[in-house]
């Protein structure tokens, strides 16, 4: 397939201040289109607004997913992909699940690259920013029927970012959500597709009301197991060992989770994926057992978590501080995506 770019002739505005999360696009986005059964019209164009009619399929039954994923800029002027081909082969799984047609990683792939490499002068490069790669596809058939649409969009912009969370890398509070559910396992929880995210904005904001951060899901049986957070998944340390969530089915198998788990055996640490049962963890912080909590994400990075509250007890962990296994993983992690520590798994991909 063919890759058009046409280049904008009205550079947007440039950030001032703060990055903060998503505020900002660059100048240049990517897009193709399905139609006829196969992808095509691929190009890099100017950022701009999509035309797409009331009766678009996406509007009424939300047939969408996306991706995040980053690029860095270092010191020396190197510009790095961190698991991006990652990313696109989870997209391509969650499209899958709600019957959108599959697209061709390499060469979406490719088209990133040049995109990035076009707007390359919008890469922060202070630490602790990145550009945050926003992939997302959706269904654009002009009707009403429930159905797979016959027509498609997949798009990707790019937004330079600081920290996601409003205190950056402070530790976050987090609410143990037991009325609300956010994914059965026979759903899509474990894909990135637009609907679960609807479906966890009300416990999110009733949270926030009290004062919590963000929610910590519970499984949608017994309400019992710890599934993940709002955008990341989540780690316990408990008298030394590292414990997070198994993936069965509806949790996000986030890439950032798996590079953790990787990292944390590289350096002999304990770990093990296994079912969290938050009684465990409640008793394990009564006791003085729960040495730290932390989330981990593409737009979160390494989050710790200060404190959480289980119905009408908050517990603080490591006195509401970091703690140093989450402390060792960010800067593993970070050194590794910005090229100051070797990258002996292959995840980074040089594009400059
Ligand atoms: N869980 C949810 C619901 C998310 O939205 C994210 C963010 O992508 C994650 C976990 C973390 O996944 P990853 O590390 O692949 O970014
Ligand atoms: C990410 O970490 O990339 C996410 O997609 C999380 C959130 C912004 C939805």
């Amino acid at each position: 397939m063919e890759l058009k770019i046409i280049k904008t002739t009205e550079p947007r505005k440039r950030p001032t201040g703060p990055l903060g999360f998503g505020k900002y696009f660059t100048d240049h986005m990517f897009v193709m289109e399905y139609e006829n059964g196969e992808w095509g019209n691929a190009r890099i164009q100017p950022y701009q607004n999509f035309s797409l009619q009331p009766a678009c399929s996406v509007f009424h039954y939300g047939q969408a997913c996306f991706e995040g994923t980053k690029a860095y800029k270092n010191k020396q002027g190197e510009i790095r992909l961190f698991r991006t081909v990652d990313n696109l082969n989870r997209m391509n799984d969650s499209a899958d699940r709600i019957c959108i047609p599959k697209f061709d990683v390499d060469f979406v792939l490719d088209a990133i690259k040049k995109l990035i490499l076009l707007d390359e002068d919008w890469i922060p490069t202070e630490p602790g920013t990145s550009l945050y790669l926003r992939p997302a596809m959706m269904g654009c058939e002009d009707a009403l029927g429930v159905h797979a649409a016959k027509k498609y969009i997949l798009f990707v912009i790019l937004s330079p970012v600081g920290a996601y969370y409003a205190n950056g890398l402070a530790p976050v509070k987090l609410y143990v959500e037991e009325k609300y559910v956010r994914a059965a396992r026979g759903g899509t929880g474990h894909h990135k597709v637009v609907g679960n995210y609807a479906a966890s904005l009300k416990a999110g904001e009733e949270a926030k009301k009290i004062g919590y951060d963000q929610v910590m899901w519970l499984d949608a049986i017994k309400h019992r197991y710890v599934e993940e957070v709002g955008a990341m998944n989540i780690f316990f340390v408990v008298d030394g060992k590292v414990l997070t969530p198994a993936l069965l089915g509806s949790i996000l198998p986030g890439i950032t989770r798996r590079s953790v788990i990787q990292l944390l055996k590289d350096k002999g640490i304990p770990v093990e994926e296994t079912e969290v049962d938050i009684e465990m963890i409640a008793q394990a912080a009564e006791n003085g057992k729960l040495t730290e909590v932390f989330g981990t994400g593409t737009a979160a990075v390494i989050s710790p978590v200060g404190a959480f509250r289980l119905r009408d007890k908050e517990y603080v962990v490591n006195g509401g501080e970091m703690g140093p296994i989450a402390k060792l993983m960010y800067d593993t992690l970070t050194k590794i995506q910005v090229g100051e520590l070797p990258d002996p798994h292959g995840w980074v991909t040089r594009i400059k």
